[in-house]
């Protein structure tokens, strides 16, 4: 790799927590190439000098580096431990449950964390809720309020019968999440590395986000968080910080603060 481009990762790095190692290193330097071309610039340290002086640009060249990978009910066992032992556990009367999806990317995640509570309710009554959901893509972000999705979103992991209660279908292979999926999610702009976070949630969903970032990152963002429960992804890990975290359930990937 370049040393003009190992700035430019260190940069990307600064502003994001991302880091791109082995054959991530590849796909991204093509992506930061097509950025370059398409400010018909032709060297790193021109694209630097541009990323220095325009925040908009240093946004779009984000943008281009996100992995937004995502579908409803990704990984289904936590959405399944969610509503079966999660909540029947910390719902209380008179309270309303705050959750957080960081790094929410197009919205799947927190319209499937909806949708498992509005499931837990048949069992448990209703409870009042509220879903914040966060990322520092704001592309991905309007794609999430505008809440339209395709197949492959909504047939890779959701059974058919959650889709057909709880979606509208708004062509042949288009749908929507109804209105009482969409009303308990806000959205907002954050960056896990740069901005305040949300105080007090009961729950926190930070899944196939901290996979991507530099262990100074992760670390960072795993002492931030103020949850008192937090899911991962399978790929990622709270080992080195049993301090913070404990093991609630390997499997589902759930952890209790300490
Ligand atoms: C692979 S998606 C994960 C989506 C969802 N959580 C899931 O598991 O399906 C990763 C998301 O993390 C977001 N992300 C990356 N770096 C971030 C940062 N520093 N702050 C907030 N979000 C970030 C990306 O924009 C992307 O939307």
């Amino acid at each position: 790799m370049t040393a003009g481009l190992e700035v430019l990762f260190q940069e990307v790095h600064d502003a994001t927590g991302m880091e791109f190692l082995g054959g991530r290193a590849a796909v991204a330097e093509s992506r930061i190439r097509e950025r370059m071309s398409l400010l018909e610039l032709s060297d790193c340290s021109s694209y630097r000098d541009r990323l220095k002086a325009d925040r908009s640009e240093l946004a779009s060249l984000v943008e281009a580096l996100a992995v937004n990978e995502t579908f409803f009910f990704r990984h289904p066992i936590q959405f399944e431990t969610l509503g079966n032992e999660l909540l029947p556990k910390i719902i209380k009367p008179g309270r309303t449950l705050r959750i957080w999806s960081a790094g929410c990317a197009n919205g799947c995640e927190p319209y499937s964390i909806v949708i498992a509570c509005l499931e837990a309710m048949k069992m448990l009554g209703h409870f009042a809720f509220e879903v914040i959901a966060s990322d520092l893509d704001t592309q991905a972000l309007a794609e999430a309020r505008r809440a339209e999705y395709g197949e492959r979103a909504v047939t890779q992991e959701m059974p058919s019968v959650l889709r057909d209660r709880y979606f509208e279908t708004l062509s042949d292979d288009r749908w929507r999440p109804i209105d009482a999926v969409r009303r308990p999610v806000s959205f907002s702009n954050i960056n896990l590395v740069a901005d305040p976070y949300p105080l007090l949630c009961d729950v926190v969903f930070c899944r196939n986000v901290l996979y991507y970032f530099s262990p100074a990152a992760r670390s960072q963002v795993i002492r931030r968080i103020r949850g008192r429960y937090l899911f991962l992804s399978p790929t990622e890990s709270l080992s080195g910080f049993e301090t913070l975290f404990q093991s609630v359930d390997l499997k589902a990937c759930l952890y209790e603060s300490r």
